[in-house]
């Protein structure tokens, strides 16, 4: 029988509306995180009272707050950069959620560390050549202060893809906020969970036209020989600024090792078909240094005993947290504390990279409780970098590299699991959950043959759940949105508005002194004679900023009304 299109319409909304009630409020499944979202309607309205008097009292506070902030205008001493890799603005809101509801609440409701940052702004993440990024590109961007092509690092835009001529080219070359660090007299380090020689922490310090050659048994299927083209891990050990980095925390034993040694906690050998030793050749280099593995080690260890830190927990990236009972890991909060006491003993102060490397890596598996451990475990570690630092000397910056297409949908009520299922079913009577993807592993739970997969009795808040997602890939696939820049300390009022994200990387210069760039300490506005220069004056701006604007093709300009240099 054939329906008219007023049939067709009235059957659906028809649909709409009794799936609403069969999937209604019973539908909520239980899960084991005890008071997590498992509210009916009724409850929900029972457990809250949040009437006007509560809101207003909360926006007046804040508003309060708002009027009560003051700008740091001062130079940084230290600066803190923890990079979520992959932390997407829908990621920090469901890490908010899912960190609620671990501590018994509702969810929504709840703050992250970073989430209580003075300033915030967006940052446009797009690379020279793509517009969806990678974390190379992004690097490059964030620690080196320009764009360049994605899958490279440490070079400009005129990098050709695997060429090691454009790679060793020093015209193309791009130093980090690492090298103005260690060139401006400050420590520095870099802490992940992932491998060192990885993207995020290898835009600190190398140079590649390959992202991917961590090693020089990774560059053997390019055909090229790390003898003429420096791996990643051959940069970080033996160049600068790898090799005068003060801390190295993260994983990826295997890359430095050859393959005629075993990995002391597995036993594999290592990678390397060069025979180099590279964490044995790091010993060599740092008498005053430590080496460690365990995480016993590592909290045991006696910062003021050694110059050099170097802890290695995996043989390629360190567990996810959700997966690491037994891995004597230490946790992301557990090495940043260790790191900035290590680099604390620096009297000029110090740059640091944190990364949580696998937020990313869990949203690629399609695996999204696993990336909001990461991203909780991540907030801890911003955390306990608050309690170790005072924001009068110390700008510390949390953003990510670039987006994921992780989903927060439907209608859920308040306080649902984040995990969990919407509560109401979809136009097919079934129902969904709040979090998906838009591609990736996931599609196997999305589609049962032509039909929509029933998740009625999957739980869908198992670690080892993959959230649905609509476009089969191996892996899922970063996204373009911007991402979040949250900041605080000096000069983070340089963060508000929407950026492009190599930006990043001038204010670090800006706020520290360092780099070659217009910085706090040769702003004339910060000079306590310039308040009284005629508006014509910008001939004082003194010989080093104009070559450096000049280099740059930058025409500054005096503002009387701000008493300062515009460029
Ligand atoms: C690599 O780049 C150099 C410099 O641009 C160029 O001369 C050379 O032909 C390139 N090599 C290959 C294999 O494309
Ligand atoms: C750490 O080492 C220093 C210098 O050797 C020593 O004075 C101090 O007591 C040690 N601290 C601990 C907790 O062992
Ligand atoms: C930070 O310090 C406060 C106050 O001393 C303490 O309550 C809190 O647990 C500390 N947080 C971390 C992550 O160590
Ligand atoms: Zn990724």
């Amino acid at each position: 029988m054939l329906m008219s299109p007023y049939q067709i319409t009235v059957l659906v909304v028809t649909l709409i509306l009794i799936s609403g009630c069969v999937y209604g409020d019973d539908h909520h499944r239980s899960t084991d995180r005890a008071s997590a979202g498992v509210y009916s309607k009724a409850k929900l309205k029972q457990s809250i009272t949040e009437d006007a008097a509560y809101w207003n009292q909360i926006g007046q506070q804040l508003l309060l707050n708002e009027l009560a902030k003051k700008r740091i205008n001062s130079q940084a001493k230290n600066i803190i950069l923890f990079l979520g890799d992959g932390m997407s603005i829908s990621t920090v809101t469901a890490a908010r959620i899912y960190k609620g509801q671990k501590a018994g609440k509702m969810g929504e409701e709840e703050e992250l560390y970073f989430d209580r940052f003075p300033y915030a702004a967006l940052s446009k993440t797009y690379c020279t050549d793509i517009q969806v990024a990678d974390s190379a590109c992004t690097a490059t961007a964030y620690l080196c202060g320009i764009k360049t092509d994605v899958v490279t690092l440490g070079l400009d835009a005129n990098v050709e893809y695997k060429n090691c001529t454009t790679q060793m080219d020093p015209t193309i070359q791009v130093d980090s906020v690492m090298t103005w660090a260690q060139a401006g007299n400050k420590a520095t380090g870099i802490v992940t969970t992932t491998r060192v020689t990885h993207a995020t922490p290898a835009g600190a310090y190398a140079h590649s036209a390959n992202r991917d050659w961590e090693d020089d048994y990774a560059q053997s299927f390019d055909g090229v020989d790390s003898n003429t083209c420096d791996d990643i891990a051959e940069q970080l050990f033996l160049n600068s600024p790898g090799k005068n980095l003060k801390v190295i925390l993260g994983g990826g034993r295997a890359y430095l090792t050859p393959t005629t040694m075993k990995d002391p906690e597995t036993n594999e050998a290592g990678r390397r078909r060069d025979g180099k030793y590279l964490i044995g050749q790091w010993v060599t280099d740092h008498p005053n240094g430590k080496y460690v593995t365990t995480r016993d080690e590592l909290i045991n260890l006696n910062v003021s005993e050694s110059d050099f830190l170097l802890g290695l927990f995996s043989p390629s990236h360190m567990e996810y947290f959700l997966e690491s009972r037994g891995a004597n890991n230490p946790t992301l909060e557990e090495m940043t504390r260790t790191a900035i006491q290590m680099l604390q003993k620096d009297a000029n102060g110090y740059v640091l990279l944190v990364e949580g490397g696998r937020i990313d890596q869990a949203h690629h598996d399609g695996r999204a409780k696993l990336a909001l451990e990461e991203a909780f475990q991540f907030d801890l570690a911003v955390a306990i970098a608050l309690n170790l630092t005072n924001p009068a000397d110390t700008l510390i910056i949390v953003t990510a590299d670039h987006s994921h297409t992780l989903s927060i949908n439907g209608y859920p009520e308040r306080g649902n699991d984040i995990l969990g299922l919407v509560g109401y079913a979809a136009s097919d009577l079934k129902p969904y959950t709040t979090l998906s993807y838009a591609n990736g592993p996931g599609y196997i739970n999305s589609f049962d043959g032509a039909e929509r997969l029933d998740l009625t009795n999957i739980d869908t808040t198992s670690d080892s759940f993959l959230q649905p997602a609509m476009v089969p890939l191996a892996t899922e696939s970063h996204g373009g949105d911007d991402v979040a820049i949250f900041a605080l300390g000096p000069q983070a009022h340089l963060f508000q508005g929407v950026y492009e994200q190599h930006y990043i990387a001038h204010v670090m210069g800006y706020a520290a002194c360092i780099g070659p760039g217009f910085t706090f300490c040769n702003d004339p506005a910060n000079l306590p004679q310039t308040t009284s220069l005629p508006p014509s004056s910008s001939s004082r701006i003194g010989l080093d900023l104009t070559f450096t604007l000049s280099l740059w093709s930058i025409t500054p300009y005096y503002n009387k009304d701000t008493d300062r240099i515009i460029v």
